[in-house]
């Protein structure tokens, strides 16, 4: 990158040089038609795009090594059940896992979320007992255990969030001194960015005696995360936001609490033997992953962690805020425009929620798509996090691997674009 914010090359990594990593994907590094420019692409947080490596390590599974798995006794299927766990082990170092037994390939975070929620709260959470969520999560990390709640008569109660978008932790205590069974919050905000102080939460929920469960969908693909250096029960990730394709996923578990559990779903691939009078159950992770699993997306996810982890986390993480910084900065000149969250950028992922003027987000991300600019606009999934910032849906920027300056100079571009359209400013 040839312009570097003093400061941000925190120790001693550089930020990664975001148009050299565009060229290896497809998608971004050609104009989509002739005559057209590239897209900027600033909606990773909602689904990231697709290097070729992860492109090719799924072709090549289809082409050379396609067969159910966990099944075959014959040579074919030998090597795509090898290929499938390879990756269940690459994903494993990634978070830190103890074993690759402790990850279970799901869909995207809202089924690893359901599993838990399915599994362990139907089991754990009875009448009277609280579950101590947030008022920021995501929708994935509210309903399942709203359809828990309504069946068990457990109680839900949600951690304030402050003006600037941070959780409330002297609220968090209050609600821990009534000895919670679960606390379950999102590590990263999708909405705000915020990066909340996981490892912190957790400490605080444990000595209270709680089981955590960390929403890590937005936090795995930008920052390093270690599920054991965090010390929660169970973490869920979208594999779809990190390179990967979409529909893989995967939820951690601590392998005890896992064991424990009773299965998810039934059928093929989760049992241990089965009469007509009942059955028993496989163990971890096969008792999670009933039927034929989505094994080149597994894969491919596999692909793009490898292509992360070569690309280093910390690396991933710096060159964010070093774009963060700069499009806060460059975005402070378009008149009208207010931006929610964090304004200690070290709390802040690669995620900007803005609004200009009076115009609707929906409108705004209509005028940033005629130039080439994608962001979403809308409630994000957090219609509970948007009331408690008075706004119905907001426009969202957000960053990865293979955005640069260039990128947010067209974002701020299209901007005054609209402001022009919209005569304001
Ligand atoms: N959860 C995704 C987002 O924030 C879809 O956009």
């Amino acid at each position: 990158m040839e312009t570097r914010t003093t400061g941000l090359a925190t120790r001693g990594i550089d930020p990664l040089d975001g148009a050299a990593v565009r060229a290896d994907f497809p998608l971004l590094a050609a104009p989509p038609e002739p005559g057209t420019a590239r897209v900027a692409f600033l909606d990773s947080a909602a689904s990231s795009q697709k290097p070729a490596a992860v492109i090719e390590a799924m072709d090549a599974f289809y082409r050379r090594d396609n067969a159910n798995i966990h099944r075959g006794v014959y040579k074919l299927s030998e090597r795509a059940t090898a290929a499938y766990e390879a990756a269940r082990h690459t994903v494993a170092d990634f978070i830190g896992a103890a074993s690759a037994r402790e990850c279970i390939f799901v869909r995207n975070t809202t089924e690893a979320i359901n599993l838990v929620a399915q599994t362990w709260g139907r089991r754990e959470l009875r009448a009277g007992d609280l579950a101590v969520l947030t008022v920021m999560e995501h929708h994935s990390n509210l309903v399942p255990w709203q359809l828990v709640a309504a069946e068990t008569g457990a109680e839900l109660a949600f951690v304030r969030m402050t003006p600037d978008g941070r959780l409330d932790l002297d609220h968090l205590d209050t609600l821990l001194a009534r000895g919670p069974k679960l606390v379950a919050f999102s590590h990263v905000s999708n909405a705000l960015g915020t990066i909340h102080p996981a490892e912190e939460i957790t400490r605080r929920a444990k000595a209270a005696g709680a089981a955590v469960l960390i929403d890590a969908a937005q936090s795995v693909p930008h920052v390093p995360v270690n599920v054991a250096a965090l010390g929660c029960d169970f973490l869920a990730l979208s594999g779809h936001k990190m390179l990967g394709p979409l529909g893989s996923g995967v939820l951690w578990g601590r392998f005890d609490l896992l064991d424990g559990l009773p299965p998810f779903m039934g059928g093929g691939s989760m049992i241990r033997r089965v009469e007509l009078s009942g059955s028993t159950w496989a163990d971890v992770p096969a008792r999670f992953e009933a039927g034929t699993p989505a094994v080149a997306d597994a894969v491919g996810l596999g692909a793009a962690v490898e292509y992360l982890s070569a690309l280093g986390m910390d690396r991933v993480r710096t060159h964010e805020r070093e774009l963060l910084a700069y499009a806060v900065g460059a975005l402070a000149e378009v008149p009208g425009l207010r931006t929610f969250g964090p304004t200690d950028l070290d709390q802040r992922s690669g995620v900007i929620s803005f609004e200009l003027g009076d115009i609707h987000p929906h409108d705004v991300a209509a005028i940033l798509d005629e130039e080439g600019v994608a962001v979403r606009a809308g409630h994000h999934c957090c219609q509970p996090l948007m009331r408690e910032l008075g706004v119905v849906a907001t426009s969202r920027a957000s960053f990865y691997v293979y955005n640069d300056r260039e990128d947010v100079d067209r974002l701020v571009a299209a901007l005054h674009r609209a402001n022009r359209v919209f005569a304001i400013g």
